[in-house]
């Protein structure tokens, strides 16, 4: 099992000095966190990572952080491949995608969402080795949603039953993500809308909080205080 893991946001929304994969929680970086989780999942073998053309030592010191309970040094190195991604996320998964070889089923994760429990790796790892070609953890929306116009007067209350947040990992059928990719044009902001756009089933499983993406200082406040039930 693969996973590519795209770290070569900018993040400037948090405001960090650093791109916000190389942001500190809890004294390491969320990249570390996330290729932990990812490599002591027990389901993921080898981890490519995309991140910013500068962030070469950067991305070294964090894979230098994984802690020893996930991995050891050594291990860590030999199955965590960095590559150089692009402007957009979509770029930087498709630099990881390129290098990848073979692989039967890919996930891709972000970085960003260093927090995700194991149990989430493993049910969208479970579910596609059930036979689902391309399986996204999702949660319901708590929040009543509405639509605006451009003045920010409300058209309408959307029913938000059928309404779902999506996290990653996202896990797919090897092939399918790489026509997938193929075929993407234009922007998308998951890698599972590439494969919907295919016309190809997309199934869900029960995403969890912690695996919220942290975008804002406010979000790295919160990760820090649960960074410890991991
Ligand atoms: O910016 P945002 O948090 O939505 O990005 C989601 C993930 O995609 C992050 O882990 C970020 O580092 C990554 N990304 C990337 N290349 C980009 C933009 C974002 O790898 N050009």
């Amino acid at each position: 099992m693969v996973a590519l893991v795209p770290a070569a946001g900018r993040g400037l929304r948090l405001g960090a000095d650093v791109p916000k994969a190389f942001a500190r929680l809890r004294g390491r970086s969320l990249l570390s966190h996330a290729v932990g989780g990812l490599l002591g999942s027990g389901c993921v073998d080898r981890v490519v990572v995309a991140v910013g053309a500068d962030d070469g030592a950067l991305a070294e010191a964090a894979l230098g952080d994984v802690t020893s309970q996930d991995a050891s040094p050594q291990l860590v190195r030999q199955r965590v491949r960095l590559v150089i991604g692009g402007s957009e996320r979509i770029d930087s998964v498709r630099a990881a995608l390129d290098v990848v070889g073979g692989a039967e089923v890919i996930l891709v994760h972000d970085a960003a969402r260093c927090l995700v429990p194991l149990s989430v790796i493993r049910s969208v790892v479970e579910a596609v080795r059930a036979g689902h070609h391309a399986v996204i953890p999702v949660l319901p929306v708590a929040d009543t949603v509405k639509q605006v116009d451009d003045s920010g007067v409300v058209i309408a209350t959307v029913d938000r039953t059928a309404l779902r947040v999506v996290q990653t990992p996202q896990a797919f059928e090897a092939g399918l993500l790489r026509r997938a990719y193929a075929d993407a044009g234009g922007l998308a902001t998951d890698d599972a809308g590439l494969v919907e756009r295919l016309g190809q089933t997309v199934t869900t499983v029960p995403g969890h909080p912690h695996a919220f993406k942290i975008t804002t200082a406010f979000d790295l406040t919160v990760a820090e205080a649960l960074a410890g039930d991991r």
